[in-house]
């Protein structure tokens, strides 16, 4: 008798993001360096007739729930390759803001592959399951691991990286969301005629990530889109000047937005900022959440 498997999820934040010119195939490639942070969606998967999803959470209303959701075709991919039907219930508690810029979608797509994993007993090997989530999107890999990651090519090529100490973020939640597409095309529009550089992993990042070192983290920390995610959506540069405002080391657009994320010295500090953040009304909800944190895990 099979019982129902809970994954809980991080989301992402990108401590440096730096993007290349357009590929033929509409992709660009990365440096990207991916920091788990611990706000967490959780995906259980039941027993079922068929393919079901729900949702619960902040912003699960506007969450589709067919064949389109990423989860479900998480579910979908991993039985084909086992030559299964995706008979299972998803069930996706959203706490990771929707459709902003923290990987979501992708961290309950590799919640519901683990959790299906684990539910039908496929056995999967790591490698495959980091296959399958490549095939998903290019930030899934990175769902699944957790903790801090170089990822290439399009972002799904990962290289594990240390992480010496924690970090205090306070994340600003928009209004809205911004589609990750429309930001790269953005990006694509702002770099015409102009030579975009290959990218590269900033050195200054890893080696303040591995001393666990949030003043230089602050100093290092390049997000190549936030300027594309400025002209789409000019209201974040005020959440931005609210943030540096309140005293923070460094504030940023959190990968293609519009979640802006706020670094601090400490809990104390991120605790004021948010204070600060939720009294500006530059934003809808303000969370704190610190890092690094696990990947995908079976609760
Ligand atoms: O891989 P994923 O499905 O998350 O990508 C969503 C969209 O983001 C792509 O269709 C593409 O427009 C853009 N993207 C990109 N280059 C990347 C990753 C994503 O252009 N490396």
């Amino acid at each position: 008798m099979s019982v129902a498997v809970t994954v809980r999820v991080p989301a992402k934040v990108n401590v440096q993001l730096a993007v290349g010119a357009a590929r033929p195939d509409g992709f660009h490639d990365l440096a990207n360096v991916f920091l788990a942070v611990g706000l967490y969606d959780e995906v259980t998967a039941a027993p079922a007739d068929g393919l079901r999803i729900t949702a619960e959470g902040e912003g699960a209303g506007s969450i589709p729930l067919d064949a389109t959701n990423l989860a479900a075709r998480a579910a979908t991919l991993l039985a084909a390759r086992h030559g299964r039907t995706p008979d299972v219930h998803l069930h996706l508690k959203k706490d990771i803001p929707v459709a902003g810029g923290m990987a979501g979608g992708s961290a309950d797509a590799a919640g519901a592959l683990l959790a299906c994993d684990t539910l039908w007993g496929t056995g999967a090997s790591r490698g495959e399951l980091l296959e399958i989530c490549a095939e998903l999107g290019s930030d899934v890999p990175f769902s699944l691991v957790g903790g801090a990651a170089l990822g290439t090519g399009r972002g799904e090529v990962l290289t594990p990286l240390p992480v010496g100490g924690a970090f205090h973020w306070v994340f600003a939640v928009a209004d809205g969301g911004l589609s990750t597409p429309a930001v790269y095309a953005e990006f694509d529009r702002l770099t015409a005629g102009t030579d975009v550089p290959e990218p590269a992993a900033s050195p200054a990042v890893l080696a303040a990530l591995a001393d666990g070192d949030a003043t230089a983290l602050a100093g290092a920390l390049a997000n190549d889109l936030q300027t594309a995610a400025l002209s789409l959506r000019p209201a974040l540069a005020a959440t931005l000047d609210a943030g540096r405002e309140a005293g923070v080391l460094a504030a940023l657009v959190s990968g293609s937005g519009p979640t802006t994320a706020f670094l601090a010295k400490d809990p104390e500090a991120a605790e004021r900022v948010a204070a600060a953040l939720s009294a500006s009304g530059t934003c809808r909800a303000v969370r704190t959440a610190v890092s690094p944190a696990p990947g995908a895990t079976v609760r």
